[in-house]
């Protein structure tokens, strides 16, 4: 008889930040339940953001608002129990943090305590720094989130690259380093100019993880279900689609509907 002991060593914090010194880049990729999770952490993803893009992907609702911490921590939870190697972050969703440190305390060590998972993010610069803090003290490592932030949506009117003028770029680099200086481990920067984003990752030693904000920098995320043409609708310029699976479910779907129907499916081997 033998006994296995599993041998996969967990992505922490530091490794990301190691890899970043080494120019080594990484990779982040949404995940939302546990079969999906399995699936990108058996693949090597580095790191599985459980994104409040949950709301829009999962939920159907128009944007990320509506979602709430409860059913984060249930999403979460789902991925924590399928990732052996990659680091989990979950977002904290809207309303759980902005503007009452205390709260946003309380919202991340719910997170940690029910769902599992490794880390937080947060969408924001120096009006959630009390937030970041507070929730840093506790030691939850936490991910910072710049440029387009969705659950600012309203405020924008539109999803479209932030950050092309100067004011706003140059509020956005010194959020960042208001971020780093808190001690924030990793920041998004969502759909903003490449050079912007490059600029970003130079000046700052913690990594710099790029959505729709070029190449260079430290890491890139997508969202899963855009990255496997789930999502079909969705065409953003950033998004690379690896898999065209809304045609591939589709044809199995009608497939199996037609076996339904003319009798084929189940057959006697199908059969008990
Ligand atoms: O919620 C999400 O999926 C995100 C990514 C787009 C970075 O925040």
């Amino acid at each position: 008889m033998s006994t296995q002991i599993s041998e996969i060593k967990r992505v922490t914090t530091h490794q990301l930040q190691e890899m970043k010194n080494r120019g080594e880049k990484f990779s982040m990729l949404t995940a939302y339940d546990f079969s999906m999770a399995k699936i990108l952490d058996a693949a090597g993803i580095d790191v599985l953001l459980v994104g409040d893009s949950a709301s829009n992907v999962i939920a159907g609702h128009e944007t990320t608002l509506p979602i709430t911490l409860d059913q984060m921590i249930y999403h979460g939870a789902a991925v924590v129990r399928a990732a052996k190697r990659a680091l989990v972050v979950v977002d904290i969703p809207f309303g759980s943090y902005q503007g009452n440190s205390s709260e946003a305390l309380r919202s991340a060590i719910r997170i940690m305590k029910e769902s599992g998972a490794h880390a937080v993010k947060v969408e924001g610069g120096a009006e959630i720094k009390e937030s970041v803090i507070r929730i840093l003290s506790a030691g939850v490592p936490v991910m910072g989130h710049l440029g387009l932030m969705p659950q600012s949506i309203y405020k924008y009117g539109t999803y479209t690259v932030r950050a092309r003028e100067e004011e706003e770029a140059n509020k956005l680099i010194s959020d960042a380093k208001v971020l780093q200086e808190c001690g924030c481990f990793a920041i998004v920067l969502e759909k903003i100019p490449a050079e912007l984003a490059q600029k970003v990752a130079l000046e700052l030693s913690i990594p710099i993880i790029g959505i729709g904000a070029g190449g260079h920098v430290d890491g890139q995320v997508l969202v899963t279900h855009d990255m496997v043409g789930i999502t079909n609708e969705f065409q953003p310029r950033f998004l690379r689609k690896y898999a065209d699976l809304y045609s591939i479910m589709t044809e199995a779907a009608k497939s199996y509907i037609n076996d339904v129907k003319t009798g084929d499916f189940p057959n006697e081997k199908e059969s008990y």
